[in-house]
C-alpha cells in the first residue's frame, strides 16, 4: 500500500488491516496511555483547496498523537497547478516531508502527485472520492454490528456523489450489500457502478430513485448534503429536485427499527435530515465522526509507520 486515493485501489484484505491498525490505536489511545510515537519524526503536509473541519483535525491529531508533525497549507498560498504545476509542487514536498494529504476538486490531482513520488499521497475528499470518510463510516458500522459486516446493508439516501461512490465502493469490497435511492439525474455514475461490478460480481447493489423502496431492508441508513462544495450555483435547483428525500421520522419509521443514521457531516439540518433524527436515538453521527481520528490514524500508520 503506497497511497491511500480511492477505495477501488485497495484489496478487500488491505480495507481490513487498515481498520483492524485504526482499531487498535483506538483502543491503545482508550487505555489512557496514549499511543505509541510510530510517526517520531515524520512530517505530513495537508493541502486544502476546500474548506474542512473533521478532515483537518481528525489528520492533523493524527499526525500529533502518533509522534510526528503535520503541516496545513491553504490553497491560496499554494495555488496547486495554478502558482505551480501539480508536478512540481510535489517534487518540491517529497525533499521536505514525508507524506501529503490533499483535498482537491479535480481528482486527478491526486493520481498526478501520486506519479510524481513515491512517498505516500493521501485522498482528504476529491470530487470523485471521499476514501477516509467510507473508513471511518465502515468502523462506525463495526461498532454497532460486530467486526464481520459481511451480509450487512448500508442505504444511501440523496445525492450519488463523492462520498456514496467511495461507500458503495467499500461496500463491495466486505461484503456488504449496498441500496441507493437517488433522484432521477443525480444516481452514481453507471460506468463507476459497472466497474465495481465487474470487479466483485456477487456484489449485492440496488439503485432506486424511491427512498421508501431501500429504507426497508437495511442495517443503516446514510446521507450526506445535496450540495457538495463547488456545487453552490446549483443550489436552488438542487433543493427542488431533492425534495422528498430527506432522512425524516416519517421515513425511519420505515426502516428495521435496529438501522441506525450516518451522514458524514456537515449536515444542513432540516434540509437532507432533521433535527429529529440527526440527535435521535438512532444517529451515530458524532461517534461516527469521531471515527474519523481513528480511522486516520489506521491509514497514516499503515502508510508512513509500517504497520
Ligand atoms: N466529513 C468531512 O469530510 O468533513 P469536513 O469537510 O469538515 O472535513
Ligand atoms: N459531498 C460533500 C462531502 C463533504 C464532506 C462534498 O463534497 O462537499
Amino acid at each position: 500500500m503506497k497511497h491511500c486515493i480511492t477505495i477501488a485501489d485497495f484489496t478487500p484484505e488491505q480495507i481490513n488491516h487498515i481498520l483492524d491498525v485504526a482499531i487498535a490505536l483506538r483502543d491503545q489511545r482508550a487505555s489512557g496511555r496514549g499511543n505509541d510515537p510510530i510517526l517520531k519524526g515524520q512530517t505530513l503536509a495537508m493541502l486544502f483547496e476546500k474548506p474542512s473541519l473533521r478532515t483537518r483535525v481528525s489528520f492533523e491529531q493524527a499526525m500529533y498523537e502518533l509522534g510526528g508533525n503535520a503541516i496545513v497549507l491553504s490553497n491560496s498560498e499554494v495555488g496547486l497547478g495554478k502558482r505551480e504545476s501539480v508536478a512540481d509542487v510535489t517534487r518540491v514536498l517529497a525533499g521536505m516531508v514525508d507524506g501529503v494529504a490533499a483535498r482537491v476538486f479535480e481528482h486527478t490531482k491526486l493520481t498526478e502527485m501520486a506519479d510524481n513520488t513515491s512517498m505516500p499521497i493521501i485522498n482528504m475528499l476529491s470530487d470523485y472520492s471521499h476514501p477516509c470518510q467510507a473508513l471511518a463510516d465502515i468502523m462506525t458500522l463495526i461498532d454497532e454490528f460486530g467486526r464481520d459486516l459481511a451480509g450487512r446493508t448500508l442505504t444511501y439516501i440523496g445525492d450519488g456523489n463523492n462520498v456514496a461512490l467511495s461507500l458503495a465502493s467499500i461496500c463491495s469490497k466486505l461484503g456488504i450489500n449496498f441500496s441507493i435511492a437517488t433522484p432521477v439525474g443525480y444516481e452514481l455514475p453507471q460506468t463507476e457502478v459497472d466497474a465495481i461490478l465487474a470487479h466483485n460480481p456477487a456484489f449485492k447493489f440496488k439503485a432506486s430513485t424511491s427512498p421508501a423502496d431501500v429504507v426497508k431492508d437495511t442495517d443503516a441508513i446514510y446521507t450526506d448534503t445535496w450540495v457538495s462544495m463547488g456545487q453552490e450555483e446549483e443550489k436552488a435547483q438542487r433543493l427542488k429536485e431533492f425534495d422528498g428525500f430527506q432522512i425524516n421520522d416519517e421515513l425511519l419509521a420505515q426502516a428495521p427499527d435496529h438501522a441506525i443514521v450516518l451522514h458524514c457531516l456537515p449536515a444542513y439540518r432540516g434540509i437532507e435530515i432533521t433535527d429529529s433524527v440527526m440527535d435521535g436515538p438512532r444517529s451515530r453521527v458524532f461517534p461516527e465522526a469521531h471515527n474519523r481520528l481513528h480511522a486516520q490514524k489506521g491509514v497514516l500508520a499503515v502508510l508512513m509507520g509500517n504497520q
